[in-house]
């Protein structure tokens, strides 16, 4: 079936598709992968995901390439990381073969929403994990789901790659030092709400949040990852209450690959005056450049770029990024999947 959208004024948001899979896992294994089109999960009022939190999502991407081809960008590394969260709060981890066929079955599905090329819109995959089993004592689930769904996503610069301005929300931590920062849980991202919408309502493109047991240090810029540059030098947190961003990941490895040195790191508030450029990094926009960072509580301010503009290496960092998702240049760490869809 032809599926006409207007692709590059999509937003990320929900999208009704075709498909989703899921599987159970019950009596301490993991099932057969099933597919549907109900959208709908038959829950119980007790199930531990609505009152105890356990849940852990995922997101990748799978893009419509020059060559014709569909490739889906590290999705073994998103695998990995969903059975961290997994293990974080006691669920069983989705087996990385089991997470990958269910990745290219939701994709296949609904093949006919990967956008166009040309459009620079991709699908987002999102998988999730929950806790099943009816629990009133802090518990715990014993049986659980996982489902993934897809939705076409816009393009995240529609006007080109382009800087914003980020406030420190000195009043907000998002996670706890040695919490479950570091996986991706739902409950981070309900902490995170209101000093998102604060930052918003300011006129702000996102939060930044300090670490949350000495607020010194940077630790995560809303939903991304965050990296400074100087001196040739590509620097970012060090932090037991960040997500391990698989952008950020992949940004290092190419930063060494194009000549530069790579630090990981605390990164001291008062660094951010030294830096020559900066952004957040993650899936949804690789790199989103910053202009300036307000700190409004302590009365600082910290100019990064100096002329409005990405710099020049975040721009170099973004092209040789996207040209690998896009299979323009060789995948030499085998980062993409090319996935058949007959
Ligand atoms: C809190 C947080 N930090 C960082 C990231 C970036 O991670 P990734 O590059 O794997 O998308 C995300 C998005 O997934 C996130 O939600």
């Amino acid at each position: 079936m032809e599926t006409n959208l207007d692709w590059s004024n999509l937003k990320f948001s929900y999208y009704p598709t075709d498909y989703n899979v899921r599987c159970y896992y019950r009596n301490g294994q993991w099932g057969e992968i099933e597919q549907t089109s109900d959208v709908n999960i038959p829950i119980h009022m007790a199930a531990s995901c609505l009152h105890y939190g356990q849940e852990c999502f995922e997101g990748l991407k799978a893009f419509r390439c020059p060559d014709g081809k569909v490739r889906i960008f590290r999705m073994e590394a998103n695998a990995e990381r969903m059975q961290q969260s997994c293990r974080g709060i006691m669920m069983p981890p989705l087996p990385t073969e089991k997470f990958c066929e269910m990745v290219k079955r939701v994709v296949r599905l609904n093949s006919r929403f990967i956008p166009p090329y040309e459009s620079g819109a991709s699908l987002y995959i999102r998988p999730l994990v929950i806790g099943i089993s009816p629990r009133v004592g802090v518990q715990p689930s014993e049986d659980y789901l996982c489902v993934m769904f897809v939705a076409p996503a816009g393009p995240y610069f529609k006007g080109g790659f382009a800087t914003n301005n980020y406030v420190i929300m000195r009043n907000y931590d998002r996670a706890a030092p040695q919490g479950t920062g570091r996986y991706k849980v739902g409950g981070n991202y309900a902490a995170s709400l209101c000093a998102n919408h604060e930052a918003h309502d300011s006129g702000y493109a996102g939060e930044f949040y300090l670490d949350p047991g000495e607020k010194k240090y940077i630790d995560e810029c809303g939903a991304c990852n965050f990296f400074g540059i100087k001196n040739d030098t590509y620097i970012t947190p060090m932090s037991t209450s960040i997500l391990p961003s698989i952008t950020n990941d992949s940004l290092r490895t190419i930063a060494k690959d194009i000549g530069m040195k790579v630090e990981v790191r605390h990164v001291p508030e008062e660094e951010l005056a030294t830096f020559e450029e900066a952004g957040g990094c993650g899936t949804a926009a690789v790199i989103s450049p910053i202009n300036r960072i307000d700190d409004p509580e302590a009365g600082l301010s910290f100019q990064i770029s100096k002329d409005g503009k990405p710099g020049p290496w975040s721009e170099r960092l973004y092209k040789a990024y996207r040209n690998i998702q896009y299979g323009i240049e060789p995948d030499k760490y085998g980062w993409t999947t090319v996935i058949d869809l007959d």
